[in-house]
């Protein structure tokens, strides 16, 4: 045992909120503490960053005709991506995608500008930028779990109106739509399990040995 871990208790918190965090799309109108939602977003804040590039920005919309328009561009996304599904678009439609209009707190999630001058861990694998970005939200939704809000994930939109709607510079970057507040209760099981959408992965299959495809011992 090294003298750096954590308790069993702690270990068994960190555990816990990385199993129990969901993707939430249903959510009580009950305000969030500000004092909470800051140390939500100084835990996005602190996560890691390809070049220690902090490359995530946050807007929130406090706006509701923002939100109702926010909710318009997720709609017309949620038919075009049904279209595109083909013989699985019925299915698809009776899915809830996003708690938008009833969420407490929303906010975008986007990547900054001018990103082209990182070029520390990006040279090669540009996308470094959007993965930083995924580490924060990560973080965000866990902080959100062990906190008792709901956090939902939306990527069902276009981006430009997006920019245009948040007044965006033209190499920025909306990735996410946040959906965040107070829930009844969380979900026992992704959503789209409980909807028979898609299963969890058996994770042997997932790891390789030395070479692609090549199970482990
Ligand atoms: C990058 C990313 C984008 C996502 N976009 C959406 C989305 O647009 N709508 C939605 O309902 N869920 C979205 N999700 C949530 C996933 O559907 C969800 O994480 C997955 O079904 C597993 O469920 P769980 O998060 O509750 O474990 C997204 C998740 C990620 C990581």
């Amino acid at each position: 045992m090294t003298r750096h871990r954590y308790t069993d208790d702690e270990i068994s918190a960190v555990y816990r909120a990385i199993y129990e965090r969901r993707d939430m799309r249903h959510f009580l109108p009950d305000p969030v503490d500000p004092e909470v939602l800051k140390r939500l977003l100084q835990a996005a804040h602190h996560a890691p960053s390809v070049g220690f590039m902090q490359p995530w920005r946050f807007v929130r919309i406090s706006v509701p005709d923002l939100r109702l328009a926010l909710h318009a561009l997720v709609e017309q996304e949620r038919i075009n991506t049904a279209q595109a599904l083909g013989e699985r678009e019925d299915e698809f439609m009776k899915l809830k995608v996003e708690g938008i209009r009833e969420c407490a707190v929303l906010m975008v999630a986007a990547l900054c500008e001018r990103r082209g001058q990182y070029v520390f861990g990006r040279r090669t694998l540009p996308d470094m930028d959007l993965a930083s970005l995924a580490c924060a939200i990560q973080n965000l939704w866990l902080a959100a779990r062990a906190e008792g809000l709901g956090l939902g994930w939306v990527s069902m939109f276009e981006p430009e109106p997006v920019k245009t709607l948040l007044k965006m510079p033209e190499d920025s970057q909306p990735v996410a739509i946040l959906c965040l507040g107070h829930v009844a209760e969380f979900y026992d099981k992704p959503m789209l399990e409980q909807a028979h959408w898609a299963e969890r992965k058996d994770l042997d299959t997932l790891l390789f040995e030395n070479t692609w495809n090549t199970p482990c011992r």
